[in-house]
Protein backbone atom coordinates (compact mmCIF):
# COMPACT_ATOMS: atom_id res chain seq x y z
CA UNK A 1 0.00 0.00 0.00
CA UNK A 2 2.96 2.35 1.23
CA UNK A 3 4.14 2.08 -2.79
CA UNK A 4 0.11 3.40 -4.54
CA UNK A 5 0.33 5.47 -7.03
CA UNK A 6 0.20 9.40 -6.20
CA UNK A 7 -3.49 10.92 -6.75
CA UNK A 8 -4.07 10.77 -10.73
CA UNK A 9 -6.73 13.01 -11.11
CA UNK A 10 -6.84 16.02 -10.86
CA UNK A 11 -7.05 16.88 -7.20
CA UNK A 12 -10.80 18.85 -6.63
CA UNK A 13 -11.88 18.18 -10.03
CA UNK A 14 -15.56 18.25 -10.16
CA UNK A 15 -16.45 14.74 -10.49
CA UNK A 16 -15.66 14.88 -6.64
CA UNK A 17 -17.11 18.20 -6.55
CA UNK A 18 -18.00 19.50 -2.92
CA UNK A 19 -22.02 19.53 -4.30
CA UNK A 20 -23.83 17.09 -3.07
CA UNK A 21 -27.64 17.94 -3.39
CA UNK A 22 -27.81 15.68 -6.78
CA UNK A 23 -27.34 12.51 -5.18
CA UNK A 24 -29.51 13.29 -1.96
CA UNK A 25 -33.03 11.79 -2.11
CA UNK A 26 -35.70 12.94 0.14
CA UNK A 27 -36.35 11.61 3.75
CA UNK A 28 -38.59 8.92 3.09
CA UNK A 29 -37.51 6.19 1.20
CA UNK A 30 -33.98 7.33 0.87
CA UNK A 31 -31.04 5.50 0.12
CA UNK A 32 -28.28 8.14 1.09
CA UNK A 33 -25.40 6.16 2.29
CA UNK A 34 -24.52 9.49 4.21
CA UNK A 35 -27.18 8.09 6.91
CA UNK A 36 -25.11 5.61 7.73
CA UNK A 37 -22.84 7.79 9.18
CA UNK A 38 -25.17 8.96 11.74
CA UNK A 39 -27.13 6.11 12.69
CA UNK A 40 -27.38 2.39 12.49
CA UNK A 41 -29.36 1.11 9.45
CA UNK A 42 -33.24 1.13 10.29
CA UNK A 43 -33.38 -2.16 8.69
CA UNK A 44 -34.85 -4.16 11.94
CA UNK A 45 -34.99 -7.05 9.72
CA UNK A 46 -33.74 -9.77 12.10
CA UNK A 47 -34.86 -8.07 15.64
CA UNK A 48 -37.19 -9.00 17.82
CA UNK A 49 -40.79 -7.16 17.59
CA UNK A 50 -39.80 -5.85 20.86
CA UNK A 51 -36.51 -4.20 20.32
CA UNK A 52 -37.37 -3.25 16.97
CA UNK A 53 -40.42 -1.62 18.68
CA UNK A 54 -37.87 0.24 21.22
CA UNK A 55 -35.71 1.31 18.11
CA UNK A 56 -38.23 2.80 16.33
CA UNK A 57 -39.59 5.03 19.11
CA UNK A 58 -36.17 6.74 19.28
CA UNK A 59 -36.80 10.32 18.09
CA UNK A 60 -34.90 12.42 15.45
CA UNK A 61 -34.43 15.33 13.21
CA UNK A 62 -34.84 15.47 9.65
CA UNK A 63 -34.88 18.00 6.71
CA UNK A 64 -36.50 18.01 3.40
CA UNK A 65 -32.80 17.58 1.96
CA UNK A 66 -31.84 14.32 3.45
CA UNK A 67 -29.81 15.65 6.17
CA UNK A 68 -30.79 13.55 9.79
CA UNK A 69 -29.98 14.43 13.18
CA UNK A 70 -30.52 12.87 16.64
CA UNK A 71 -30.28 16.90 17.46
CA UNK A 72 -32.74 19.95 16.91
CA UNK A 73 -30.40 22.45 14.63
CA UNK A 74 -32.01 25.78 14.47
CA UNK A 75 -30.48 25.13 11.08
CA UNK A 76 -29.96 22.59 8.31
CA UNK A 77 -26.07 21.98 8.58
CA UNK A 78 -26.30 20.48 4.87
CA UNK A 79 -28.60 22.66 2.93
CA UNK A 80 -28.62 25.94 5.41
CA UNK A 81 -32.09 25.86 5.16
CA UNK A 82 -33.07 27.53 8.48
CA UNK A 83 -36.25 25.97 10.46
CA UNK A 84 -36.02 22.62 8.23
CA UNK A 85 -35.24 20.23 10.70
CA UNK A 86 -38.84 18.43 11.67
CA UNK A 87 -39.12 16.07 14.43
CA UNK A 88 -39.66 12.35 12.84
CA UNK A 89 -39.95 8.87 13.39
CA UNK A 90 -37.60 6.63 12.88
CA UNK A 91 -39.27 3.48 10.97
CA UNK A 92 -38.73 0.42 9.36
CA UNK A 93 -40.81 1.85 6.35
CA UNK A 94 -38.32 3.67 4.85
CA UNK A 95 -35.52 1.19 4.63
CA UNK A 96 -37.60 -1.70 2.96
CA UNK A 97 -36.97 -0.31 -0.20
CA UNK A 98 -33.24 -1.36 0.47
CA UNK A 99 -31.96 -4.63 -1.34
CA UNK A 100 -29.15 -6.73 -0.79
CA UNK A 101 -26.59 -7.43 -3.35
CA UNK A 102 -23.91 -10.14 -4.07
CA UNK A 103 -21.13 -9.46 -2.55
CA UNK A 104 -19.21 -10.03 -5.87
CA UNK A 105 -21.27 -7.67 -7.95
CA UNK A 106 -20.35 -4.66 -5.65
CA UNK A 107 -17.58 -2.75 -7.48
CA UNK A 108 -14.37 -1.72 -4.73
CA UNK A 109 -11.51 -0.38 -6.99
CA UNK A 110 -9.56 1.33 -4.51
CA UNK A 111 -9.55 4.77 -5.01
CA UNK A 112 -5.43 6.52 -5.70
CA UNK A 113 -4.40 8.19 -1.97
CA UNK A 114 -3.35 11.43 -1.37
CA UNK A 115 0.26 11.55 -0.42
CA UNK A 116 1.64 14.64 1.56
CA UNK A 117 5.14 13.63 0.89
CA UNK A 118 6.37 13.57 4.67
CA UNK A 119 6.86 9.70 4.79
CA UNK A 120 6.21 9.05 8.27
CA UNK A 121 2.61 10.54 7.89
CA UNK A 122 1.93 9.07 4.84
CA UNK A 123 3.10 6.04 6.04
CA UNK A 124 1.40 5.90 9.26
CA UNK A 125 -1.35 6.43 7.25
CA UNK A 126 -1.60 3.43 5.39
CA UNK A 127 0.08 4.94 1.92
CA UNK A 128 -1.74 8.44 2.28
CA UNK A 129 -5.30 9.91 2.53
CA UNK A 130 -8.34 7.95 1.27
CA UNK A 131 -10.57 10.24 -0.55
CA UNK A 132 -13.83 10.66 1.34
CA UNK A 133 -12.35 9.30 4.65
CA UNK A 134 -12.38 10.76 7.75
CA UNK A 135 -9.14 11.40 9.73
CA UNK A 136 -9.33 12.20 13.53
CA UNK A 137 -6.20 13.53 14.70
CA UNK A 138 -5.64 13.10 18.56
CA UNK A 139 -2.53 14.64 20.94
CA UNK A 140 -2.63 16.51 23.84
CA UNK A 141 -2.49 20.45 23.84
CA UNK A 142 1.23 22.14 22.73
CA UNK A 143 2.21 18.64 21.20
CA UNK A 144 2.29 19.82 17.45
CA UNK A 145 -0.89 18.83 16.00
CA UNK A 146 -1.64 21.57 14.25
CA UNK A 147 1.69 22.25 12.73
CA UNK A 148 1.56 18.24 12.11
CA UNK A 149 -1.11 19.05 10.06
CA UNK A 150 -0.05 22.81 8.21
CA UNK A 151 2.94 20.94 6.72
CA UNK A 152 0.79 17.75 5.65
CA UNK A 153 -1.46 19.97 3.83
CA UNK A 154 1.46 21.83 2.65
CA UNK A 155 2.90 18.60 0.99
CA UNK A 156 -0.04 17.45 -0.67
CA UNK A 157 -0.41 20.80 -2.21
CA UNK A 158 2.95 21.11 -3.64
CA UNK A 159 1.82 17.91 -5.12
CA UNK A 160 -0.57 19.04 -6.98
CA UNK A 161 -4.06 19.63 -5.18
CA UNK A 162 -5.98 22.43 -3.01
CA UNK A 163 -6.32 22.19 1.02
CA UNK A 164 -8.85 23.93 3.46
CA UNK A 165 -7.41 24.69 6.44
CA UNK A 166 -9.98 25.46 9.12
CA UNK A 167 -8.82 26.89 12.66
CA UNK A 168 -11.66 27.27 15.05
CA UNK A 169 -8.80 28.28 17.94
CA UNK A 170 -6.49 30.42 16.37
CA UNK A 171 -6.59 33.50 13.80
CA UNK A 172 -6.01 33.70 10.28
CA UNK A 173 -3.07 36.25 11.64
CA UNK A 174 -1.55 33.65 13.71
CA UNK A 175 -2.34 30.31 11.34
CA UNK A 176 -0.17 32.57 8.86
CA UNK A 177 3.02 33.58 11.37
CA UNK A 178 3.04 29.68 11.61
CA UNK A 179 3.07 28.86 8.11
CA UNK A 180 5.90 31.40 7.34
CA UNK A 181 8.07 29.75 10.10
CA UNK A 182 7.02 26.45 8.03
CA UNK A 183 8.23 27.88 4.89
CA UNK A 184 4.50 27.06 3.56
CA UNK A 185 3.94 29.91 0.71
CA UNK A 186 1.43 27.98 -1.31
CA UNK A 187 -1.89 30.12 -2.91
CA UNK A 188 -3.67 26.60 -2.91
CA UNK A 189 -3.49 26.20 0.71
CA UNK A 190 -6.51 28.22 2.02
CA UNK A 191 -7.36 29.28 5.46
CA UNK A 192 -10.41 30.07 7.43
CA UNK A 193 -10.91 31.04 11.11
CA UNK A 194 -14.41 29.83 11.98
CA UNK A 195 -16.07 27.96 14.49
CA UNK A 196 -19.18 28.36 13.19
CA UNK A 197 -20.44 24.73 11.59
CA UNK A 198 -22.75 26.15 8.72
CA UNK A 199 -20.20 28.24 7.61
CA UNK A 200 -17.71 26.02 7.52
CA UNK A 201 -19.80 23.82 5.49
CA UNK A 202 -20.56 26.56 3.04
CA UNK A 203 -16.75 27.61 2.57
CA UNK A 204 -16.04 24.35 2.21
CA UNK A 205 -18.57 23.91 -0.85
CA UNK A 206 -17.66 27.19 -2.33
CA UNK A 207 -13.51 26.60 -2.42
CA UNK A 208 -13.99 22.93 -3.83
CA UNK A 209 -10.10 21.72 -1.96
CA UNK A 210 -9.22 18.11 -2.16
CA UNK A 211 -8.71 17.89 1.36
CA UNK A 212 -10.21 20.14 4.01
CA UNK A 213 -8.87 19.78 8.23
CA UNK A 214 -10.95 21.16 10.74
CA UNK A 215 -8.91 22.37 14.06
CA UNK A 216 -10.25 21.65 16.23
CA UNK A 217 -13.83 19.09 16.93
CA UNK A 218 -14.00 21.20 20.29
CA UNK A 219 -14.02 24.04 18.91
CA UNK A 220 -17.60 24.39 16.73
CA UNK A 221 -20.36 25.60 17.00
CA UNK A 222 -23.29 25.13 15.27
CA UNK A 223 -27.25 27.26 15.63
CA UNK A 224 -29.12 25.56 18.36
CA UNK A 225 -26.61 22.84 18.84
CA UNK A 226 -25.65 23.08 22.72
CA UNK A 227 -22.47 24.40 23.66
CA UNK A 228 -18.98 23.79 21.66
CA UNK A 229 -17.30 20.83 22.67
CA UNK A 230 -20.39 19.23 24.44
CA UNK A 231 -20.22 15.56 23.07
CA UNK A 232 -23.69 15.65 21.09
CA UNK A 233 -22.20 18.91 19.35
CA UNK A 234 -19.08 17.66 18.58
CA UNK A 235 -20.46 14.20 17.39
CA UNK A 236 -23.39 16.04 15.21
CA UNK A 237 -21.43 18.43 13.55
CA UNK A 238 -18.24 16.14 12.88
CA UNK A 239 -20.98 13.42 11.41
CA UNK A 240 -22.33 16.86 9.29
CA UNK A 241 -18.69 17.54 7.80
CA UNK A 242 -18.06 13.86 7.32
CA UNK A 243 -21.32 12.95 5.47
CA UNK A 244 -20.36 16.45 3.07
CA UNK A 245 -16.47 15.12 2.57
CA UNK A 246 -18.09 11.93 2.03
CA UNK A 247 -20.22 12.31 -0.58
CA UNK A 248 -17.73 14.50 -2.27
CA UNK A 249 -15.06 12.42 -2.05
CA UNK A 250 -12.86 14.53 -0.31
CA UNK A 251 -10.78 13.55 2.79
CA UNK A 252 -11.70 14.86 6.08
CA UNK A 253 -8.97 15.58 8.79
CA UNK A 254 -10.54 16.76 12.07
CA UNK A 255 -8.18 17.56 15.02
CA UNK A 256 -9.01 16.57 18.48
CA UNK A 257 -7.55 17.12 22.08
CA UNK A 258 -6.72 14.65 24.30
CA UNK A 259 -7.44 14.97 27.77
CA UNK A 260 -5.00 14.36 30.77
CA UNK A 261 -5.70 10.91 31.17
CA UNK A 262 -5.04 10.08 27.52
CA UNK A 263 -8.68 9.91 25.87
CA UNK A 264 -9.55 11.97 22.91
CA UNK A 265 -11.76 14.74 24.41
CA UNK A 266 -15.71 14.71 23.26
CA UNK A 267 -17.82 11.48 22.72
CA UNK A 268 -16.27 8.10 22.03
CA UNK A 269 -18.52 7.62 19.63
CA UNK A 270 -16.63 10.13 17.60
CA UNK A 271 -13.51 7.12 17.00
CA UNK A 272 -16.33 5.01 16.09
CA UNK A 273 -17.62 7.87 13.19
CA UNK A 274 -14.00 8.13 11.08
CA UNK A 275 -12.00 5.48 9.07
CA UNK A 276 -8.61 5.99 11.17
CA UNK A 277 -7.62 7.62 14.51
CA UNK A 278 -4.22 9.20 14.40
CA UNK A 279 -2.30 9.93 17.71
CA UNK A 280 0.63 12.02 18.12
CA UNK A 281 2.11 12.02 21.06
CA UNK A 282 5.62 12.91 23.05
CA UNK A 283 7.25 14.67 25.88
CA UNK A 284 6.91 18.64 25.92
CA UNK A 285 10.15 18.80 27.18
CA UNK A 286 11.78 16.77 24.56
CA UNK A 287 11.72 17.54 20.63
CA UNK A 288 10.53 13.43 19.90
CA UNK A 289 7.34 13.29 18.74
CA UNK A 290 5.60 9.67 17.66
CA UNK A 291 2.65 9.15 15.72
CA UNK A 292 0.82 6.34 15.24
CA UNK A 293 -2.61 5.33 14.12
CA UNK A 294 -4.63 3.46 16.83
CA UNK A 295 -7.34 2.30 14.49
CA UNK A 296 -6.88 2.53 10.29
CA UNK A 297 -9.91 1.00 8.11
CA UNK A 298 -7.45 1.21 5.76
CA UNK A 299 -3.93 0.28 6.80
CA UNK A 300 -2.06 -1.27 9.68
CA UNK A 301 -2.16 0.27 13.00
CA UNK A 302 1.33 -0.87 13.82
CA UNK A 303 3.24 1.55 12.25
CA UNK A 304 5.02 4.15 14.01
CA UNK A 305 6.13 8.21 12.22
CA UNK A 306 8.79 9.29 14.17
CA UNK A 307 9.35 13.05 13.62
CA UNK A 308 11.55 15.84 15.74
CA UNK A 309 9.86 19.45 16.78
CA UNK A 310 12.63 22.02 15.60
CA UNK A 311 12.48 25.43 15.27
CA UNK A 312 11.18 25.43 11.80
CA UNK A 313 8.75 22.72 12.46
CA UNK A 314 8.26 18.90 12.16
CA UNK A 315 11.27 16.80 11.06
CA UNK A 316 11.11 13.25 9.99
CA UNK A 317 13.34 11.25 11.66
CA UNK A 318 14.84 8.52 9.25
CA UNK A 319 16.68 6.33 12.00
CA UNK A 320 15.12 5.80 14.73
CA UNK A 321 16.64 3.36 16.15
CA UNK A 322 20.06 5.74 16.26
CA UNK A 323 17.58 8.47 18.09
CA UNK A 324 16.06 5.53 20.64
CA UNK A 325 19.94 4.21 21.60
CA UNK A 326 21.31 7.49 21.22
CA UNK A 327 21.26 8.26 25.59
CA UNK A 328 21.89 4.37 26.23
CA UNK A 329 24.34 3.88 29.36
CA UNK A 330 26.74 1.12 28.03
CA UNK A 331 27.77 -2.07 30.98
CA UNK A 332 24.82 -0.86 33.06
CA UNK A 333 22.86 -3.99 34.56
CA UNK A 334 18.96 -4.02 33.91
CA UNK A 335 19.27 -2.64 30.10
CA UNK A 336 19.05 -4.58 27.08
CA UNK A 337 18.38 -4.05 23.90
CA UNK A 338 15.86 -5.45 21.52
CA UNK A 339 14.61 -5.43 17.78
CA UNK A 340 11.31 -5.15 17.24
CA UNK A 341 9.10 -4.60 14.52
CA UNK A 342 6.62 -2.01 14.50
CA UNK A 343 4.62 -2.34 11.55
CA UNK A 344 6.62 -2.23 8.15
CA UNK A 345 9.64 -1.45 9.85
CA UNK A 346 12.36 -2.86 12.54
CA UNK A 347 13.55 -0.69 15.55
CA UNK A 348 15.92 -0.70 17.96
CA UNK A 349 14.90 -0.15 20.87
CA UNK A 350 16.00 -0.11 24.77
CA UNK A 351 14.43 -2.03 27.81
CA UNK A 352 15.49 -0.95 31.14
CA UNK A 353 14.56 -2.58 34.38
CA UNK A 354 15.19 -1.95 38.26
CA UNK A 355 14.60 -4.50 40.75
CA UNK A 356 15.05 -3.39 44.15
CA UNK A 357 14.61 -5.16 47.72
CA UNK A 358 10.98 -4.39 48.31
CA UNK A 359 10.02 -3.32 51.88
CA UNK A 360 6.29 -4.10 52.47
CA UNK A 361 4.21 -5.55 49.25
CA UNK A 362 6.19 -5.32 46.05
CA UNK A 363 5.34 -2.63 43.91
CA UNK A 364 5.34 -2.60 40.32
CA UNK A 365 5.71 0.40 37.84
CA UNK A 366 5.53 -0.22 33.89
CA UNK A 367 6.14 2.35 31.12
CA UNK A 368 6.04 1.40 27.87
CA UNK A 369 5.01 -2.59 27.84
CA UNK A 370 1.76 -4.50 29.02
CA UNK A 371 1.84 -4.90 33.35
CA UNK A 372 0.89 -7.95 32.66
CA UNK A 373 2.86 -9.51 30.37
CA UNK A 374 5.92 -8.03 32.97
CA UNK A 375 4.16 -10.20 35.59
CA UNK A 376 3.97 -12.96 33.78
CA UNK A 377 7.68 -13.27 32.77
CA UNK A 378 8.80 -11.67 35.99
CA UNK A 379 7.36 -15.47 37.16
CA UNK A 380 8.87 -17.26 34.28
CA UNK A 381 12.33 -15.80 35.49
CA UNK A 382 11.45 -16.85 38.43
CA UNK A 383 10.71 -20.87 38.16
CA UNK A 384 12.86 -21.17 34.72
CA UNK A 385 15.74 -19.19 34.98
CA UNK A 386 16.97 -19.42 38.76
CA UNK A 387 16.64 -15.61 38.61
CA UNK A 388 13.65 -14.20 41.32
CA UNK A 389 12.67 -11.31 41.70
CA UNK A 390 9.35 -11.75 42.70
CA UNK A 391 9.77 -10.23 46.15
CA UNK A 392 11.42 -6.93 45.14
CA UNK A 393 10.05 -3.66 43.85
CA UNK A 394 10.37 -3.99 39.80
CA UNK A 395 10.17 -0.84 37.80
CA UNK A 396 10.23 -1.55 33.87
CA UNK A 397 10.63 1.80 31.18
CA UNK A 398 11.03 1.51 27.73
CA UNK A 399 13.31 4.37 26.31
CA UNK A 400 12.18 6.73 23.98
CA UNK A 401 8.42 6.55 24.99
CA UNK A 402 8.11 3.46 22.69
CA UNK A 403 5.03 1.49 23.18
CA UNK A 404 6.06 -2.33 22.96
CA UNK A 405 3.53 -4.50 22.10
CA UNK A 406 5.08 -7.32 19.81
CA UNK A 407 5.55 -11.08 21.59
CA UNK A 408 9.23 -10.84 20.21
CA UNK A 409 10.10 -8.45 22.71
CA UNK A 410 9.37 -10.97 25.69
CA UNK A 411 13.45 -11.56 25.59
CA UNK A 412 14.31 -8.39 25.75
CA UNK A 413 12.22 -7.68 28.71
CA UNK A 414 13.45 -11.15 30.42
CA UNK A 415 17.04 -9.89 29.65
CA UNK A 416 16.50 -6.67 31.01
CA UNK A 417 14.78 -8.26 34.51
CA UNK A 418 17.86 -10.99 35.00
CA UNK A 419 20.45 -8.41 34.26
CA UNK A 420 19.12 -5.88 37.22
CA UNK A 421 17.99 -8.78 39.55
CA UNK A 422 21.85 -10.53 38.70
CA UNK A 423 23.60 -7.74 38.73
CA UNK A 424 25.27 -8.70 35.25
CA UNK A 425 25.70 -6.16 32.20
CA UNK A 426 24.10 -7.44 28.60
CA UNK A 427 27.33 -8.03 26.83
CA UNK A 428 28.38 -5.12 24.40
CA UNK A 429 27.41 -5.17 21.14
CA UNK A 430 24.20 -7.70 22.00
CA UNK A 431 20.47 -7.38 21.10
CA UNK A 432 18.10 -10.16 21.47
CA UNK A 433 14.17 -10.93 20.43
CA UNK A 434 11.75 -13.27 20.82
CA UNK A 435 8.63 -14.86 22.29
CA UNK A 436 9.25 -16.39 26.04
CA UNK A 437 6.50 -18.94 26.90
CA UNK A 438 5.22 -19.79 30.34
CA UNK A 439 7.08 -23.05 30.43
CA UNK A 440 10.93 -20.54 29.90
CA UNK A 441 10.78 -21.83 25.87
CA UNK A 442 11.82 -19.50 23.46
CA UNK A 443 9.83 -18.97 20.26
CA UNK A 444 10.17 -17.82 17.01
CA UNK A 445 9.79 -14.54 15.86
CA UNK A 446 9.42 -13.32 12.19
CA UNK A 447 11.19 -10.81 9.75
CA UNK A 448 14.71 -12.22 10.90
CA UNK A 449 16.78 -10.65 8.28
CA UNK A 450 14.67 -7.32 8.77
CA UNK A 451 15.62 -7.59 12.00
CA UNK A 452 19.43 -8.41 11.79
CA UNK A 453 20.03 -5.99 9.15
CA UNK A 454 19.18 -2.67 11.54
CA UNK A 455 20.93 -4.40 14.28
CA UNK A 456 23.81 -4.46 11.92
CA UNK A 457 23.57 -0.78 10.34
CA UNK A 458 23.63 0.11 14.45
CA UNK A 459 26.67 -1.91 14.60
CA UNK A 460 25.62 -4.48 16.87
CA UNK A 461 27.85 -7.69 15.87
CA UNK A 462 25.80 -10.28 18.17
CA UNK A 463 22.15 -11.44 18.13
CA UNK A 464 20.30 -13.95 20.67
CA UNK A 465 17.32 -15.20 18.68
CA UNK A 466 14.92 -18.61 18.94
CA UNK A 467 16.75 -21.19 17.75
CA UNK A 468 13.74 -21.52 14.80
CA UNK A 469 13.72 -18.23 13.79
CA UNK A 470 18.18 -18.32 12.95
CA UNK A 471 17.10 -21.11 10.89
CA UNK A 472 14.66 -19.30 9.07
CA UNK A 473 17.82 -16.73 8.55
CA UNK A 474 19.04 -16.11 5.34
CA UNK A 475 22.84 -16.66 6.40
CA UNK A 476 22.03 -19.23 9.63
CA UNK A 477 25.48 -19.54 9.75
CA UNK A 478 26.99 -16.31 10.71
CA UNK A 479 29.43 -15.76 13.10
CA UNK A 480 27.19 -14.20 16.13
CA UNK A 481 24.00 -15.86 15.67
CA UNK A 482 23.19 -17.38 18.92
CA UNK A 483 20.17 -19.46 18.34
CA UNK A 484 18.93 -20.33 21.95
CA UNK A 485 15.75 -22.58 23.00
CA UNK A 486 15.06 -21.73 26.22
CA UNK A 487 15.61 -18.95 28.88
CA UNK A 488 18.48 -20.14 30.33
CA UNK A 489 20.42 -20.80 27.07
CA UNK A 490 19.18 -17.19 26.49
CA UNK A 491 20.60 -15.62 29.68
CA UNK A 492 23.69 -17.82 29.51
CA UNK A 493 24.44 -15.79 26.15
CA UNK A 494 23.40 -12.45 26.91
CA UNK A 495 24.72 -11.92 30.41
CA UNK A 496 28.28 -11.11 31.33
P1 LIG B 1 1.13 23.27 17.85
O1 LIG B 1 1.16 22.69 16.49
O2 LIG B 1 0.46 24.59 18.00
O3 LIG B 1 0.46 22.25 18.87
P2 LIG B 1 -1.07 21.78 19.02
O4 LIG B 1 -1.80 22.16 17.79
O5 LIG B 1 -0.99 20.29 19.25
O6 LIG B 1 -1.61 22.46 20.24
O7 LIG B 1 2.63 23.31 18.35
C1 LIG B 1 2.88 23.93 19.53
C2 LIG B 1 4.32 23.81 19.97
O8 LIG B 1 5.24 23.50 18.96
C3 LIG B 1 4.74 25.13 20.53
O9 LIG B 1 5.18 24.88 21.85
C4 LIG B 1 5.82 25.65 19.66
C5 LIG B 1 6.34 24.42 19.00
N1 LIG B 1 6.83 24.67 17.65
C6 LIG B 1 8.17 24.50 17.37
O10 LIG B 1 8.97 24.15 18.22
N2 LIG B 1 8.61 24.71 16.09
C7 LIG B 1 7.76 25.10 15.11
O11 LIG B 1 8.20 25.29 13.96
C8 LIG B 1 6.37 25.28 15.41
C9 LIG B 1 5.40 25.72 14.35
C10 LIG B 1 5.95 25.04 16.69
MG1 LIG C 1 -3.34 23.53 17.60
Amino acid sequence: MGDAPRAGRALGAPCHGWSIEPRLKPVSGSRDSTRNLRRPPADNQGMTKASAKSKTAAPGYACACGYRSSQRFGRCPRCGEWGSLQPHEAGPGGASTVEPRPLCEVGAEPAPRLRTGIGELDRVLGGGLVPGSLVLLGGEPGIGKSTLLLQGLAGLVRRGGSALYVSGEESLEQIALRARRLRVHEARLLALAETRLEAILAAAERSRPAVVAVDSVQTLQADGGGAPGSPALVREASAALGAQAKAAGVPLVLVGHVTKEGGLAGPKTLEHLVDAVLTFEGEPSSGRRLLRATKNRFGSTNELGVFEMRGAGLCEVENPSALFLAERAAGVAGSAVVACLEGSRPLLVEVQALTAPASGVPRRAVVGLDPYRVALLLAVCARRAGVDALGHDVFVNVAGGVRLSEPAADLGLVAALASSASGRPVRQGTICFGEVGLGGEVRAAGAVDRRLAEAAKLGFSRCVLPEASRRQARRPDAPGLLGVRDVRAALAALLE
